[in-house]
């Protein structure tokens, strides 16, 4: 039995020596190695042997498998590099070819004059806050000074999800949160965008999902000088240098006194320049210092809230609204900026 194993050990070897390619190295490994191999079959017979003997010619039959496998090693690792350099030899890339051109995106003209007017009031020390979209009635009407029966309620139309529960109308429940938050604190400057949403007939005016930025300044002494040269500043920045602005008295609950603010402005297309309202703005109210825990005998502030589609179809001359949520590439390609 030793002298068959050594005898298989030489054969498979010497063959091994002439073995030209993977195909026939697979051959031969089965040839041996395989279940039906001429090892297996020999060792097949190793029940007859003597107890003395099983162990001497197991360990030679385990050196004759492993001179075997290290041979067919050698050369499948032979064949694999051979393989490599020959695709290497024949396969070139041409490196001064140009490259696909990937389709690039760009950010949404909405969102790049919200991005525009968040960069503004950053630049003045602002912080920008956020608050949820599915709001609690508490939020969204009750603290800005708007009970439950209030007639200015229906100022905007809402969309309820439960008695207490709503999508929000405006963005001013943030104003509310945050003064929750920053619990008596002082000072307070932020500014909050978002989407809001009012029950109303989409047109090219209108729709019932829009985005809003709010401002919202809590101090000492803040006075509604502060908000008049607050917003000329801004809108000079948005704008444009000699724009100017106007402030007619208004009325919304949650301010005292209030206004809403025209810019002058020679909207694209138009001959001549004019009045376009661009946002609501006011005093916060005493009652709603008080509500979310600011003492108004100690301290005042001001507030503004303004559609930031609104802006953009101003800024842009874009005539209708709907253009926004429509996502033809015509319009945005004419946004982007590379
Ligand atoms: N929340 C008001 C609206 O949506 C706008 C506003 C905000 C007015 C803050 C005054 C102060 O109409």
């Amino acid at each position: 039995m030793r002298e068959r194993l050594e005898q298989l050990k030489h054969e498979a070897l010497e063959e091994l020596k002439s073995v030209l390619d993977a195909k026939r190295l697979d051959e031969l490994r089965v040839k041996y190695q395989g279940k039906k191999g001429k090892l297996t079959e020999i060792l097949r017979g190793m029940g007859g042997l003597s107890a003395e003997e099983r162990p001497v010619i197991g360990q030679l039959a385990n050196e004759v498998r492993d001179a075997i496998d290290a041979a067919v090693t050698t050369h499948a690792e032979r064949f694999e590099r051979e393989e490599t350099e020959r695709r290497l030899a024949s396969e070139t890339i041409d490196v001064t070819l140009p490259g696909r051109k990937l389709p690039r995106g760009a950010v949404h003209p909405l969102m790049q004059v919200i991005q525009e007017i968040e960069e503004i009031f950053i630049g003045m020390g602002y912080q920008i806050a956020e608050g949820p979209e599915v709001e609690t009635d508490y939020h969204n009407f009750e603290a800005l000074n708007l009970p439950k029966d209030h007639p200015a309620r229906d100022m905007q139309d809402s969309f309820y999800i439960t008695e207490e529960l709503l999508l929000r109308t405006h963005t001013s429940p943030v104003q509310v949160r945050t003064m929750q938050r920053m619990d008596g604190e002082v000072p307070i400057k932020v500014i909050c965008p978002g989407k809001v949403y009012r029950r109303d007939d989409d047109d090219a005016t209108h729709s019932f999902q829009f985005h809003q930025i709010e401002g919202l300044v809590i101090g000492k002494n803040i006075r509604m000088s502060d908000l008049k040269g607050t917003l000329l500043t801004f809108i000079q920045k948005l704008f444009g240098e000699d724009a100017q602005i106007r402030m007619r008295p208004s009325f919304f609950p949650f301010t005292e006194p209030s206004a809403e603010v025209d810019v002058m402005y020679k909207k694209k297309g138009a001959t001549e320049p004019s009045w376009l309202e661009i946002l609501g703005c006011g005093m916060v109210h005493p009652r709603v210092l008080e509500m979310s825990g600011y003492d108004p005998e100690q301290y005042s502030g001001f507030a503004f809230g303004m559609g930031a589609e609104r802006i953009a179809m101003l800024k842009y001359g874009i005539d209708d609204i709907r253009h926004f949520y429509n996502n033809d590439e015509r319009f945005l390609k004419q946004f982007a900026r590379q």
